[in-house]
């Protein structure tokens, strides 16, 4: 009987994560539910280290439709689901839960689909047939490899500190194109036309320690990080003269919209959230 009344109740979701009460998630979601007319509840809940499987479960039982799950809980995510898209399986990590019924959970990586969206159609760039450098070799580097192979760049190499990490995470990935991992001394003499830093060194003010002459003409630098001020990356590319730099904040978006495609099956407008998000930034 409950079914007819709960007819008319928004869908509920939620972002899970730890620390969560900065997330732009609640936001974006909002804004896209306003553009698209969709009736849904969207809001950030806080879980204790050890608390994300019955986070979950609560959630659940309470009549959720579908998570996004941020940092530290993303492997957690991905062990718990019932099922994953391959591009998740690949991931490592689950940003994009769907309660689908009897509560099953089915598991997304929407993170890379939003970096490639964010680059090839946002901002006309292109992976394909590049020169592709990815720093950093952590689940946020894991998390984006699949769909950056999938546009076929000519070569994508992943350099990190610890570089046997790098090296690991190319072979595990070199069934999909043509993948290379080294540490950062290895760079010397290397050019590349696409840089993107998939570290966490932004986060504490740092920045991997980069030649100047890894640009190559007309050289594209990406921070998966996005700030209302020029991460020290990008200030780096600033330095050594790409020709163009970019922030993340695109591909959050982006892996928002993903998410919303993947609950709702309405694809919400990007570029006017994209802009709401910057202004607010300031
Ligand atoms: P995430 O999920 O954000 O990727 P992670 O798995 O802890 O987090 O990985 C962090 C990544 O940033 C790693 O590649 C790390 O290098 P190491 O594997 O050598 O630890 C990298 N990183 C963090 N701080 C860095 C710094 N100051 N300089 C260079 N790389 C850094």
């Amino acid at each position: 009987m409950s079914s007819l009344f709960d007819f008319d109740k928004p869908a509920i979701y939620a972002v899970m994560g730890n620390p969560v009460s900065h997330s732009k998630s609640p936001r974006i979601h909002g804004l896209f539910a306003e553009q698209t007319g969709q009736r849904l509840q969207y809001t950030a809940i806080q879980v204790d280290p050890g608390g994300f499987e019955q986070a979950v479960r609560n959630f659940v039982a309470n009549g959720g439709s579908g998570l996004n799950v941020t940092v530290p809980f993303k492997t957690n995510a991905w062990e718990l689901v019932d099922s994953r898209t391959p591009r998740a399986a690949l991931a490592g990590a689950v940003n994009t839960i769907e309660v689908q019924a009897q509560g099953v959970l089915h598991g997304d990586n929407t993170d890379g689909v939003g970096l490639v969206n964010d680059i090839v159609n946002n901002q006309g760039g292109a992976v394909a047939n590049k020169s592709v450098l990815l720093l950093g070799a952590g689940g946020a580097a894991r998390g984006v490899l699949s769909p950056l192979l999938e546009q076929g760049p000519a070569e994508l190499v992943i350099a990190n500190r610890t570089e046997d990490r790098a090296i690991g995470l190319a072979r595990n990935f070199s069934k999909l194109g043509a993948v290379t991992g080294c540490g950062f001394d290895d760079l010397a003499d290397r050019h590349f036309d696409l840089v993107i830093n998939a570290t966490s060194a932004s986060l504490h003010g740092e920045l991997p320690p980069l030649s100047g002459q890894l640009l190559a003409p007309g050289a594209w630098c990406y921070d998966m990080m996005y700030a209302a001020t020029a991460t020290p990356f990008m200030q780096w590319a600033e330095r050594h003269g790409a020709a163009k730099i970019s922030d993340g904040l695109g591909m959050l978006v982006e892996q928002a919209a993903e998410s919303f495609v993947l609950w709702r099956k309405v694809r919400p407008q990007t570029a006017t959230v994209i802009a709401t998000l910057r202004a607010e930034l300031q």
